[in-house]
């Protein structure tokens, strides 16, 4: 009887002392709060230390142009539901009836919505998982979607190409998206963690730009961005953000982890590309060489002109 009360006590003494029960992002980890970092999510999940992870930085100037990047076909995207949102200890997020549905872009399959989630920073400042050419954006929308042919996101993740995410930036506006009005105010309700509300109409349309603005994106094979890191994720980054003004953004840091401290800065850091090859849809520009064209313009007019 003795000697096997013995290892059991020790083996959760070493749980306790190694804080190894769950994984946490940097903004977490204190003395007395010791939790596994996004560098230590490794130890318990092999997957997050792989060659496909994400997120990455996008260099604008090393994507490849490809034609199969074609619009997506958004279906459904407009159908309104009663959802739940939920604090769930380390983001927002609202699980979606499995009706909406992607196609195109270049995907090589119908996929449909499963949830969505968000990253974001501190009271609205630097706080996407991606970024482009270095620039970290104030948040980061997914919305997550599986393989038409499954039933569940675990199967999905079972399959290198069972799931697809797309990746929404937010960006800074001097007035508030009134689109946004209802989810940020049920923020209020669920500011601790495990807390969830009821959103009465939400549809996933209202929270994404108009469809002709989603052309322009940025496509890479990659990984969740949490534990286990599962390394079966078709990206996509569209160019356009989102607009949000700054009291909303903040809004998102009033929400708790479950220790009680404030949720923010949620996001992974970038993570080696390890030769992977970024492409972008044919109306994705290069903002680099766009702005060297305006200068390039800017001196030939200011050259012409005689004076
Ligand atoms: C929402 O919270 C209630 C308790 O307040 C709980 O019974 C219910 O299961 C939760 N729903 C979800 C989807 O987490
Ligand atoms: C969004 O769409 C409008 C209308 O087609 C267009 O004028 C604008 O340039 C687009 N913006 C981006 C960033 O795609
Ligand atoms: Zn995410």
């Amino acid at each position: 009887m003795q000697h096997l009360i013995l290892p059991v006590l020790l083996a959760s003494l070493w749980t306790l002392c190694t804080g190894s029960a769950d994984w946490c992002y940097q903004s977490q980890f204190t003395c007395d709060h010791e939790c596994n970092t996004p560098d230590k999510w490794n130890h318990a999940n092999s997957d997050c230390s792989g060659k496909q992870q994400s997120p990455i930085n996008v260099v604008t100037r090393k994507t490849l142009p490809d034609e199969r990047l074609t619009p997506f076909k958004f279906n459904n995207y407009d159908h309104i539901f009663r959802g739940t949102i939920k604090n769930n200890g380390h983001s927002v997020q609202v699980n979606v009836p499995h009706l909406a549905t992607i196609s195109g872009g270049g995907l090589p399959d119908t996929y449909k919505a499963v949830q969505f989630h968000l990253h974001w920073g501190t009271d609205g400042g630097p706080g996407s998982e991606h970024t482009i050419d270095g620039e970290q954006y104030p948040m980061e929308l997914h919305i997550v979607h599986m393989r038409q042919e499954f039933s569940d996101l675990t199967t999905a993740l079972s399959d290198a190409e069972g799931v697809a995410v797309l990746g929404f930036f937010y960006e800074k506006s001097k007035s508030a998206n009134r689109k946004y009005d209802s989810m940020i105010s049920a923020l209020k309700s669920i500011t601790a963690a495990d807390a969830n509300t009821s959103l009465s109409s939400i549809s996933l349309a209202q929270l994404i730009p108009p469809e002709h603005n989603m052309t322009s994106f940025y496509r890479y094979k990659g990984s969740l961005t949490t534990p286990g890191c599962t390394e079966s994720v078709i990206w996509t980054l569209f160019e356009k953000p989102i607009p949000l003004s700054h009291d909303q953004l903040k809004t998102f840091s009033d929400l708790k982890f479950k220790d009680g401290k404030r949720m923010v800065s949620t996001f992974r850091p970038v993570q080696p590309l390890n030769g992977r090859q970024v492409y972008r849809s044919g109306g994705a520009v290069i903002l680099a060489s766009s702005a060297l064209l305006v200068a390039a313009i800017t001196m030939a007019m200011g050259l012409s002109q005689p004076n």
